[in-house]
């Protein structure tokens, strides 16, 4: 039996569905704002909870604004674009302290992104093409599916990306280059990348190739494209022919220009190349940098910091200045070569890079005696293992800075370290990835011994 009913938006789950209640359950509902009043219906039943699926609005939410995106409907990229912005962060606030119920601690108000239209540097399309006309097309996958939305104008990303893109949507198939068939796994261009530099504007661009070698006709589209557009300061073929969702294999060439992008932020000038992990969004991640910054050289003088999970060590390089040593420790290879490079660049003597498991590295620094002011964590979003928890807690002597970009993991991080007896002195949230539900936050803990 279906069931129908009229139910108000109360919040948003951490995935950015509207909550209600039925019958005492919850029921999640897409596309929905807090305050609305919807005619709701029900499309799953779970144990403990209902799906629902907006029927009516009733009566909108104050806080319902147009989208200015026009596909924002069907894109699956801006989730929460039609609620006003200063009120997506009240809702990430909300989101942050639900994650962290149980935990004593007052969450801070998020810190808006300094842009919250073309924020976003790293962009990342998959490639096909239309069965008939063989038409090609680029943008982003629909909400939960891998149907392609063609693209054709994204006002989240530095709008050079639409042009860099209808030129390759016009120019690919007089190279005879064919868009990926995913089902077939067929058809030569797989993905365009382009990272984009916030700090000057230049643009590294990644054709990946379902291809075992750099083809004639990719050298000579590219080199079209390279001429074509003066802020493309590199071209490279990543050339990934293995039947996986991973974007990039490990396996680039570089085929015009150079194959990095320059980024400055909070002062130091970093190299950001196809496969590095940078913030998607380089201005507010350097009100983090630049948070974290002033924290620890108005608490610490002079800290030795473990800088873990470091990526090309930007909180290690950036902290440097501030800090008698850094040691760093990622075990991306392409990443740590990066971060030997940047800290030539920049001319930065204290800083020790390590590429390595963690959880291992931490072992050696035990059994070697290693203490350190201050350890930052920020680890990819499945958080850390609690042995690594132990770990770094044994290495710490004053305050683990924590970098999280999901806010259950990071809850049950700091729940672990609370049992092993340290306190949690604050947790400050930055919008990194605006009009999505995701939030970044920085927790800073003490660690008493
Ligand atoms: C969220 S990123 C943070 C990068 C960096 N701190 C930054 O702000 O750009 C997480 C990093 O952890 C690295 N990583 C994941 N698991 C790891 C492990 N077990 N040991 C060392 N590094 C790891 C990833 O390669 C990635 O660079």
């Amino acid at each position: 039996m279906e069931k129908e009913f009229v139910g108000k938006i109360e919040k948003l789950s951490s995935d950015g569905r509207g909550i209600t209640h039925l019958d005492g359950a919850v029921v999640f509902v897409d596309k929905t704002c807090p305050g609305d009043i919807c005619k709701i219906k029900i499309i799953k039943e779970n144990k403990s909870y209902y799906i629902g699926e907006l029927t009516e609005i009733i009566e909108k939410s104050p806080h319902r604004v147009k989208p200015f995106c026009p596909m924002q409907n069907v894109c699956g990229a801006c989730q929460l674009q039609y609620i006003d912005y200063n009120y997506q962060l009240e809702l990430k606030k909300e989101i942050v302290e639900d994650a962290m119920r149980g935990i004593d601690i007052k969450i801070d108000d998020v810190t808006a992104s300094p842009q919250i239209k073309e924020y976003r540097h790293k962009i990342q399309y998959p490639i096909r093409q239309t069965n008939v006309s063989k038409r090609i097309l680029a943008g982003y996958f629909k909400q939960k599916s891998h149907d392609i939305i063609n693209i054709k104008y994204c006002p989240i990303q530095p709008a050079i990306c639409d042009e860099i893109i209808e030129y390759i949507r016009e120019q690919a198939p007089l190279y005879k280059i064919e868009g990926y068939d995913e089902g077939k796994h067929k058809g030569l261009l797989r993905h365009v990348v382009m990272r984009v530099s916030a700090a000057n504007g230049d643009i590294l661009v990644v054709l990946v190739l379902n291809s075992e070698k750099v083809p004639e006709r990719i050298k000579d589209f590219a080199q079209k494209l390279y001429d074509r557009f003066e802020k493309v300061v590199g071209i490279t073929a990543n050339l990934n022919n293995k039947k996986t969702n991973l974007i990039l294999s490990d396996n680039t060439v570089l085929l015009y220009g150079q194959d990095y992008i320059e980024e400055i932020t909070s002062g130091v000038k970093f190299k950001i190349g196809s496969n590095t992990f940078f913030q998607v969004n380089p201005k507010s991640a350097e009100n983090i940098f630049n948070y974290v910054k002033t924290y620890i050289s108005s608490h610490h003088n002079s800290p030795d910091i473990l800088d873990a999970y470091a990526g090309i060590s930007t909180f290690g390089l950036i902290m440097a200045d501030i800090s008698q040593a850094v040691t760093s420790v990622e075990e991306n290879k392409y990443s740590v070569e990066l971060a030997r490079e940047v800290k030539r660049l920049n001319n930065i003597k204290n800083i020790n890079l390590y590429c390595q498991d963690s959880e291992k590295f931490f072992i050696e620094e035990i059994e070697k005696n290693k203490k350190y002011d201050i350890t930052i964590l920020d680890p990819p979003r499945k958080g850390c293992s609690e042995k690594s928890l132990e770990y770094a807690l044994k290495l710490t002597k004053s305050q683990i800075i924590y970098i999280s970009c999901n806010p259950a993991t990071l809850s049950r991080d700091l729940k672990y370290l609370i049992s092993k007896g340290c306190k949690i002195e604050s947790i400050k949230p930055f919008d990194m990835f605006c009009h999505t539900s995701h939030i970044e936050n920085v927790a800073i803990i003490n660690v008493s011994k």
